[in-house]
This record gives C-alpha cells, sequence and structure tokens, in this order.
C-alpha cells in the first residue's frame, strides 16, 4: 500500500497535556520501520500544526476551546483529502479522539458511503446537551453524524460526514445516557463488550465486515487506545476496566488485514505522560503493524 502518516498532536478535546506527544510516542515504537519493512510505500508527512491560540482553556456553551478545534479540524480535513486525492492510504497517529471531526470530514469527500469502525470504549456521541464534561473528545462520532455546533458539523461541507446505518462501534462500556438514547433512535450497530463477551472477538468483526461491506464504498477504523483494557495501555486520559485485550485487538487488526477492507484509519488517545514506558505507544506501533499485513510466523 502507498501509506501517508499525519501526526496530529490535537489536545484541545480534553484538559489533559500529553495527548499531544501520542504520535512522537507511536513513531518512538517503530511503527514507520515496522511498515516499511513489509514492504509498504511509506511517507511521513510529519505533525500538522495545532493551534493554540489562546494558550488558555476556553469554554462556552459546554465546548472546551472550541475555536481552535474548528481551526486544527479545518486544517486537517484539508490534509486527509489531499492524500485520498493522491491516492494515498491516510494513517493518521493521534491526539486525542477530537481529531477525528477532522479527518472524517475530509476523508467523507471520497466516498458516497463511507463505513466507519470506531474501536472505543466511549461512544463519542455525546453534543453540548448530553456531555457530562464538555470535553469535544468526547463528541467527533455525534460531529460527523450532523449533531452538534452548526461551525463543527459545517467543517469541509456542510453535509453529514457519516450516515449511522454505515456505523460500528466495537468495545463500547461506558455510554451517558444521551449516547444511549442517539444509539437506539439511529438504529446504530454497537458490539459492547457484552457482545464481544458472548460472541468472541473472531465474531464481531467477521459480522462488523459483513454488515458494512455490502452497504459502503469505504472503511475508516478509528481505533482509541482505551478501547483495550488499561492494564494493558495505561496512556490513556480516561481508561475504563473490562476492554478487549492486545491480543484480542491484534486479532482484530489481522482479520481486517485478511479481509483487505480498511481504506483509512486512526490511531488515538496515546498519552505519553500517563503511561508505563511508552506501552500504549508500542501496543498501537504492533496493532498497525498487523493491520498493514505483520503475521506471527
Ligand atoms: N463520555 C465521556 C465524555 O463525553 C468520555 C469521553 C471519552 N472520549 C474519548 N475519546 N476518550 O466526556
Ligand atoms: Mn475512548
Ligand atoms: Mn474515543
Ligand atoms: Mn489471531
Amino acid at each position: 500500500k502507498n501509506i501517508s502518516i499525519i501526526g496530529v498532536p490535537m489536545h484541545l478535546g480534553q484538559p489533559l497535556p500529553g495527548t499531544d506527544l501520542g504520535p512522537d510516542a507511536i513513531r518512538h515504537a517503530g511503527a514507520v520501520q515496522k511498515l516499511k519493512r513489509l514492504q509498504h510505500d511509506v511517507e511521513d508527512l510529519g505533525n500538522i500544526k495545532i493551534e493554540f491560540v489562546s494558550g488558555e482553556e476556553q469554554r462556552e456553551e459546554n465546548l472546551l476551546n472550541l475555536q481552535d478545534i474548528i481551526d486544527s479540524s479545518t486544517t486537517l480535513a484539508k490534509k486527509t483529502d489531499d492524500v485520498l486525492t493522491a491516492k494515498r492510504f491516510p494513517l493518521l497517529f493521534g491526539g486525542d479522539h477530537s481529531m477525528a471531526i477532522g479527518s472524517l470530514a475530509g476523508i467523507s469527500k471520497h466516498y458516497e458511503n463511507l463505513g466507519v469502525i470506531w474501536y472505543d470504549a466511549h461512544g463519542d456521541l455525546n453534543d453540548s446537551r448530553t456531555s457530562p464534561s464538555g470535553n469535544i473528545h468526547g463528541m467527533p462520532l455525534a460531529v460527523s453524524l450532523g449533531i452538534g455546533h452548526k461551525e463543527l458539523t459545517s467543517i469541509h461541507g456542510d453535509q453529514p460526514k457519516v450516515k449511522p446505518e454505515n456505523l460500528v462501534i466495537i468495545g463500547a462500556r461506558d455510554l451517558d445516557p444521551g449516547e444511549k438514547e442517539l444509539i437506539r433512535e439511529r438504529g446504530i450497530r454497537v458490539y459492547s463488550m457484552r457482545e464481544v463477551d458472548e460472541l468472541g472477538m473472531n465474531a464481531v468483526i467477521q459480522k462488523t465486515i459483513e454488515y458494512l461491506k455490502e452497504r459502503t464504498d469505504g472503511i475508516h477504523l478509528s481505533l482509541d487506545l482505551d478501547g483495550l483494557d488499561p492494564t494493558e495501555t495505561p496512556g490513556v486520559g480516561t481508561p475504563v476496566y473490562g476492554g478487549p485485550s492486545y491480543r484480542e485487538t491484534r486479532h482484530a487488526m489481522e482479520l481486517l488485514h485478511d479481509a483487505d477492507v480498511i481504506t483509512s484509519a486512526e490511531f488515538v488517545e496515546v498519552n505519553p505522560l500517563l503511561d508505563d514506558k511508552n506501552k500504549t505507544g508500542i501496543v498501537a506501533a504492533n496493532l498497525i503493524s498487523a493491520l498493514f499485513g505483520e503475521t506471527l510466523k
């Protein structure tokens, strides 16, 4: 594959320092070399600039750092759009999950029906009314569905970027009441940890592929490292116990690779300041190599 890596040192979507260092932590874990060793054509475009104009937290209408997020998301949307126009695979290293507002806005321009796999402990389906925190990293999926502040939903085009029926959430175990309501209302497919335990990760991924393959013309993987159990990925800002292991998640990446269905991907929420010896960056790098074809024998 022809892969273009974009580092997104996004930190504005939540209050903790450190996710701005996430992209470099994934690089230090050897992600770029691993991809090259797998014979891919890899270019690393470096990190985009995240504007923190005010230099201090701004909170209006329960939306932390709204204006700066609008600006960085606009930059990122253009960048992902350009990579796809150049017929290359956008691979994003993050960065808090609010970056998905920009990445999905840019990517969705290239598809009639973009599919999204959201591998996460959370739904990230809040808006300013339902959010318990006002942190925009808990809102990107809602924004991509066209729900939320107008200046966020209209980044890189007014239309909704993702249709609810083209979305699959995997690993959920901490959904807010408003998110549960939205999931029910829109009929969003969710494999929560309940289903992962009952069916097993192998079947969950197979069903996901089957479901998305027939209705979409491209599939974006948005993998939040807090989707995994924090015993193995402690370097995240909003850890939730009871998640899938590295082993299960790696297997998921292997299946996605074998099905050859993923057309763009992002690995987000890596926070080296909360991590232990870059465990979380290393897990991210290993999952990335599995997604791009690294086998165990
Ligand atoms: N649901 C919580 C909130 O909206 C937590 C969101 C965590 N999101 C994330 N991308 N880690 O504040
Ligand atoms: Mn999460
Ligand atoms: Mn998330
Ligand atoms: Mn396996």
